[in-house]
């Protein structure tokens, strides 16, 4: 099986004004190609961090990472956006819509920017945005639309270009449980399909359903074996 994303002794530090944020501390993560992995921790744990090393949008310390054959921690940055763009689907914590663009425009312009056919744009836009149930504001403005619509729409932009690896920083923490079921059973539909899925979520409901979860404290990644058995501890009290 290939390995989509390798991550070698990662470090990452953050300067401050009173010092040093050491928010990754030396991390090793493997995901083969067709894995699902929910990534869960507490709060600045470091999992945005790590995520944010899987897609390039920001570079280790210290430390190399490949992923989908690529070092990006050889790459300039121009280059890796322009690489993300086509081979990894973002759906970002805080959303990241452009707010001057309606919710289709947003969803249109990874296309834009990878070059689709100008026909195929407005069709595929359109089936994204009903999969994920927002057909009726599509001409509406991030602004207008609920936090909820706003991750769906995020989510349906993070998928425009079909890409093989999905990574996903709470995907579905903005949704109700219901949206966040559908959400969910679309992520695990897309994996059935041979993609590879990176999330981190809160949801304990959703996690227990990812067949590897891994656990990220202090800026580490716990084994799998020490994750296994606190579920087993939480599950048996
Ligand atoms: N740009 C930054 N500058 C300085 N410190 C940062 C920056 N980004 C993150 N940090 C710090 O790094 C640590 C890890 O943050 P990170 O955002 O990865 O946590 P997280 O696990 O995603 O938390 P949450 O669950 O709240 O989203 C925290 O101590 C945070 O304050
Ligand atoms: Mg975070």
């Amino acid at each position: 099986m290939d390995t989509v994303i390798s991550l070698q002794a990662v470090h990452k530090t953050y300067k401050i004004r009173s010092g040093l944020i050491h928010a990754l501390h030396g991390v090793d993560f493997e995901v083969q190609q067709g894995e699902f992995v929910a990534l869960v921790g507490p709060s600045g744990s470091g999992k945005s961090t790590l995520i944010n090393m899987i897609t390039g949008i920001d570079r280790p310390t210290r430390g190399e990472v490949y992923v989908a054959g690529q070092r990006l921690t050889q790459m300039g940055e121009d280059k890796v956006a322009g690489w993300r763009g086509k081979n990894v689907g973002v759906v970002f914590q805080f959303f990241q819509l452009l707010p001057s663009l309606t919710v289709m425009e947003n969803v249109l312009m990874p296309m834009s920017y990878a070059g689709t056919y100008k026909g195929q744009r407005q069709e595929r836009a359109m089936e994204l945005l009903d999969m994920v149930d927002l057909a009726e504001v599509a001409d509406k403005y991030p602004s207008q639309v609920s936090g909820g619509q706003q991750q769906r729409a995020a989510i349906a932009r993070a998928l425009a270009n079909d890409p093989p690896l999905i990574v996903g920083d709470e995907p579905t923490g903005n949704l109700d449980s219901v949206s966040a079921g559908l959400m969910f059973a679309l992520f695990e539909e897309l994996v059935a399909q041979g993609k590879t899925m990176v999330m981190v979520t809160h949801d304990k409901d959703l996690a227990g359903k990812v067949p590897r979860v891994q656990e990220v404290r202090d800026g580490l990644l716990l084994q799998a074996s020490e994750v296994d058995q606190r579920l087993k501890a939480t599950h048996q009290a």
